[in-house]
């Protein structure tokens, strides 16, 4: 089993739609696909409605979803950490204890833009278009590491 952990900044927005597109991309009994956020404000919730609404239009649903913090404890849980963006990766990294905790966190747009470390626009304060933007930059990304989990 290959366990896989979608970071961003809510775990509202970005990162739900990361697992729920990765869990759609990949066989449950092989990947174990999970997301959290860096940041406490929505402990809880579900995901952003406009999260929910353009995963639908993609027949995704993110629905049973329910946002947790990162912690620690998620480098031992997680083979595989994706960020969305550089304060995440920073926020993440901060936590790290170890070479071995580094090394299990990627930014997930450098599957799709290898080395250049481009961000997941946060789409919170942004209106549809953004969800819709994040959605297809995420989908791409997704089945470049699906393809690396199908094949592994
Ligand atoms: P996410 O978007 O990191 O993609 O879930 C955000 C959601 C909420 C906040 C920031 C970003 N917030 O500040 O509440």
């Amino acid at each position: 089993m290959v366990r896989v952990l979608m970071v961003c900044l809510g775990n509202i927005c970005r990162s739900p739609l990361a697992e729920g597109i990765l869990k759609s991309k990949t066989n449950p009994e092989n990947v174990f696909v999970d997301s959290a956020g860096t940041g406490s404000y929505h402990i809880g919730e579900q995901p952003d409605r406009r999260s929910i609404a353009v995963a639908k239009t993609h027949h995704l649903d993110i629905t049973g979803q329910r946002c947790r913090q990162f912690t620690v404890e998620d480098f031992d849980n997680f083979d595989w950490i994706y960020v969305m963006d550089n304060a995440n990766k920073r926020d993440v990294l901060a936590l790290a204890r170890d070479e071995n905790d580094r090394a299990k966190v990627k930014m997930i747009l450098n599957e799709i833009f290898p080395g250049e470390n481009v961000d997941v626009p946060d789409p919170y304060y942004g209106g549809e278009f953004g969800f819709e933007n994040v959605y297809t930059l995420l989908d791409k990304a997704c089945t470049q590491i699906a393809k690396k989990l199908n094949n592994g």
